[in-house]
């Protein structure tokens, strides 16, 4: 290759990489507004993030790519945990976590201050950052469910019903609660299709429903528990 060919390759390449480089930094800089709500970032979130500095919360966790890698990462914690458990987890962190290998601090955040975090991770779990960070995907089955499988080798549709917490209303055995009706005898009266749809819609089979949707299951996961919920027919208690 003679030095001129050379050159020119190499003046070529840098300056399409960096014309590139530049246009979708750009672009990306065009969306921001769009992808991160910001008509919904308002004083509540801000003061949110305030509380989220004073407290050092970054010197453990990570949010939106940022942070320290100790604990788990809040930018769809939100989503994943639900606000109260949310709040119940940063004003007494020594209780609800206590049984973990790895230790979060009680700092006695206020009341009010617990109130603004709450709103700043509400935003934030609203960001469209294209289904990322991949650990909280909703295509993808929770760490915890995972580990409920692996570990205890239960049926998956078994670990989806006390991942989820269906025991917080439903009975099963001598465990469980009695807001709603009890899987044994669910099970003599719905055969899996029925649950499986029921799961993503309670409303729109049963209108007035209480039971809550789980639409954020898949449809392969909600046949799991529903297949989970039928095999228990012939333990039916009358
Ligand atoms: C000294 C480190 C440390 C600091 C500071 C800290 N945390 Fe944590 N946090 C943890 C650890 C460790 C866990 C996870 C415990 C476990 O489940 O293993 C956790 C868990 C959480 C969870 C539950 C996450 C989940 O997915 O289960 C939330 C929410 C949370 N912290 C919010 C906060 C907020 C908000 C702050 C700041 C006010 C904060 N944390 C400050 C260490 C910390
Ligand atoms: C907050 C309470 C609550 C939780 C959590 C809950 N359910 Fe329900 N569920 C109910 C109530 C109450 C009903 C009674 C029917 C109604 O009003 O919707 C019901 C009804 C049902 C039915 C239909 C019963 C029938 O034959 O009409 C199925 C199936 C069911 N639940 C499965 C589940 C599964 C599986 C989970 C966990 C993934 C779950 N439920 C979590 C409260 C709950």
């Amino acid at each position: 290759m003679s030095q001129r060919a050379a050159k020119l390759i190499f003046w070529v390449g840098t300056l399409s990489s960096l014309a590139l480089f530049l246009g979708m930094t750009w672009d990306t800089h065009r969306s921001f507004a769009a992808l991160t709500h910001a008509d919904r970032l308002d004083a509540n979130v801000v003061a949110g993030k305030r509380a989220f500095e004073k407290y050092n919360c970054n010197d453990c966790h990570t949010i939106l790519g940022f942070g320290a890698y100790y604990a788990p990462d809040l930018t769809r914690a939100y989503k994943r945990l639900g606000e109260d458990a949310i709040r119940l987890r940063i004003a007494s962190p020594e209780k609800v976590l206590a049984g973990s290998y790895r230790k979060m601090p009680q700092q006695h955040v206020k009341p009010e201050e617990i109130d603004r975090l709450v709103d700043f991770l509400r935003w934030v779990s609203d960001i469209d950052n294209h289904d990322w960070p991949p650990q909280d995907s909703a295509t993808r089955w929770k760490a915890a469910t995972r580990r409920l499988i692996g570990g205890a080798a239960m049926s998956p549709g078994a670990a989806l019903v006390a991942q989820e917490n269906c025991l917080s209303c439903h009975a099963l055995g001598d465990a469980g609660e009695h807001r709603g009706p009890r899987f044994e005898y669910i099970a003599t009266r719905r055969d899996a299709a029925w649950i499986t749809r029921y799961l993503a819609d309670p409303e729109a089979m049963t209108p007035g429903a209480v039971m809550p949707a789980f639409g954020t299951l898949s449809e392969s996961q909600r046949r799991s528990v529903a297949e989970f919920i039928t095999s228990l027919a012939d333990r039916s208690t009358p």
